[in-house]
């Protein structure tokens, strides 16, 4: 008898080694490394070129309708899933625990019952506490099939039998196992085998499949990136849970646009739908107050505006602080030492915060002009106008470039009642303005357009501002 290799699995990255080590040679992790079954061999002669069918390869034009959609009567879940769910799809929803993902998930079958079968398999919670649940949600009644399992065989033998359900969810595949492998549940080996048999079985049936997963401390899914692979979406459930305001975005989507968000507040009755963002995410915020500056931001098609506060404050002695919630610190540390370097502004001794209002995650480097006008009006003291927008993105040099969409976020601005834009000019070619439609200072006589061509211009706002305020004369 041919001797069996034995495969040792990095539950950390997913690689393979021949021998157990106590540390993985590929991500460095110290105890993630465990056995694995191995493959069944193959009898002799399948492998190898021999015994394969041909295939048929077709043209890449050609008819092809697109994929009918489902409506959740969730908007802003739909707009998330590109438009509704895919028939025979797999969609992970991702987050930190007690962000929402069960009442969210819950809500949704709750809603779709009226109109599909929908099948709710939790592993880690009881059918009484989902009842409970279901009953405080006002979801009582709905027409839910509900079962407590882990076992994937038993769970893929009933969706397999009678008419196929059109929604399933899987509440969490983390508490999922399989047995045929002998791994605990929650690791690499046995995760990636129950959502492999989950999926097939919802190609199979054609229904539509959420699987539920944990995210571990670092913040991306627990398991391997393999998951991610496996199937056709990647939502993402973040938030802040101080806040109420809890953020559903797409990583990716093979049957839409990625980065569409869906924004959700968190009440006593569920997860309510926020059909205007930009408002909540401005409705505690104070005029004329320094170092704070609202963005036109854009999340997939959509314009947000947030607002962007900076403090600064003096630090102890070789102590310099840099401290950012909602936006990358690296981009943080580049605006200041643009603003040092090509302002002259001095934040050598000083300690720096930033935050995005509202827990939201800003990932454009379009807000880099928001974050350089926070921090300038943070330094110096003054505010900026409330009543003004600010978006661009600024290069090393301190040259502010034009960004995407500028009149859709304008648009934005307009609607909820802003007067004044600081914003770069649109891209120029041969001296042509390339985009055909007026400008919104053109449009509207009481919205008024700042042209930022560099930060210093930034600076110079606030000095004109200053000058033009009475009771603050000239000396
Ligand atoms: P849950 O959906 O269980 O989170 P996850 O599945 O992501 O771990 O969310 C639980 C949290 O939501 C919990 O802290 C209570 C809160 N919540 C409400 O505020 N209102 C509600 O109506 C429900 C059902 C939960
Ligand atoms: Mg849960």
């Amino acid at each position: 008898m041919a001797k069996q290799h034995k495969t040792f699995v990095c539950q950390n990255c997913g690689s393979t080694t021949t021998r157990w080590a106590g540390k993985c040679d590929a991500c460095g992790e110290w105890n993630t490394i465990i056995e694995e079954a191995p493959r069944e061999s193959l009898p002799k002669g399948v492998s190898g070129g021999k015994g394969g069918r041909k295939i048929e390869f077709v043209d890449l034009k050609g008819a092809s309708a697109p994929p009918p959609r489902r409506s959740t009567t969730i908007a802003e879940l739909d707009r998330v899933c590109g438009g509704g769910l895919v028939a025979g799809s797999v969609i992970l929803v991702g987050g930190d625990p007690g962000i929402g993902k069960s009442t969210l998930l819950l809500q949704a079958t709750g809603l779709l019952a009226a109109k599909a079968v929908c099948v709710y398999v939790t592993g880690e919670e009881s059918v009484d506490q989902v009842r409970l649940r279901a009953q405080r949600l006002g979801l009582g009644h709905a027409n839910v099939a509900l079962a407590s399992a882990t076992n994937v065989r038993d769970i893929v033998a009933s969706l397999e039998d009678g008419s196929p359900p059109d929604v399933v969810v899987i509440d969490s595949i983390q508490t999922m196992f399989s047995d045929s492998t002998d791994s605990a549940p929650g690791t690499v080996t046995q995760v990636r085998t129950c959502a492999h048999e989950l999926v097939r079985v919802a190609k199979k049936r054609g229904f539509t499949l959420f699987l539920v997963g944990h995210v571990t401390k670092e913040g991306t899914l627990a398991g391997p990136r393999v998951l991610e692979h496996m199937v056709d979406t990647v939502l993402y459930f973040e938030g802040d849970r101080g806040h109420q305001f809890r953020i559903l975005r797409a990583v990716k989507n093979r049957f839409g646009a990625t980065d569409e968000i869906g924004v959700f507040a968190m009440t006593d009755a569920g997860l309510q739908e926020v059909l205007n963002p930009s408002a909540l995410f401005l409705a505690e915020r104070r005029g004329n107050v320094s170092g704070s500056c609202v963005f036109a931001g854009l999340e997939g098609s959509r314009p947000v505006l947030v607002e962007i506060q900076a403090l600064v404050a003096p630090s102890s002695p070789g102590q310099a602080r840099r401290a950012v919630v909602g936006w990358d610190s690296a981009r943080l540390n580049m605006i200041v030492a643009v603003l040092e370097a090509r302002c002259g502004l001095a934040f050598g001794s000083t300690d720096i915060y930033l935050n995005v209002a509202g827990g939201l995650r800003i990932q454009e480097p379009a807000a880099d002009l928001a974050v350089a006008a926070a921090l300038i009006s943070a330094l110096t003291g003054n505010p900026v106008p409330a009543g003004a927008v600010v978006f661009g993105e600024i290069g090393l040099s301190g040259e502010v470039r034009a960004v995407s969409q500028r009149d859709l976020r304008l648009k934005e601005a307009a609607k909820l009642g802003f007067q004044q834009a600081w914003i770069p000019r649109p891209p120029q070619k041969d001296g042509a303005r390339t985009d055909k439609t007026p400008r919104a200072s053109e449009t509207k006589n009481d919205f008024a357009i700042k042209d930022i061509g560099h930060v210093q211009d930034v600076v110079s706002q606030f000095t004109a501002a200053k000058e033009s305020r009475p009771g603050t004369a000239r000396a």
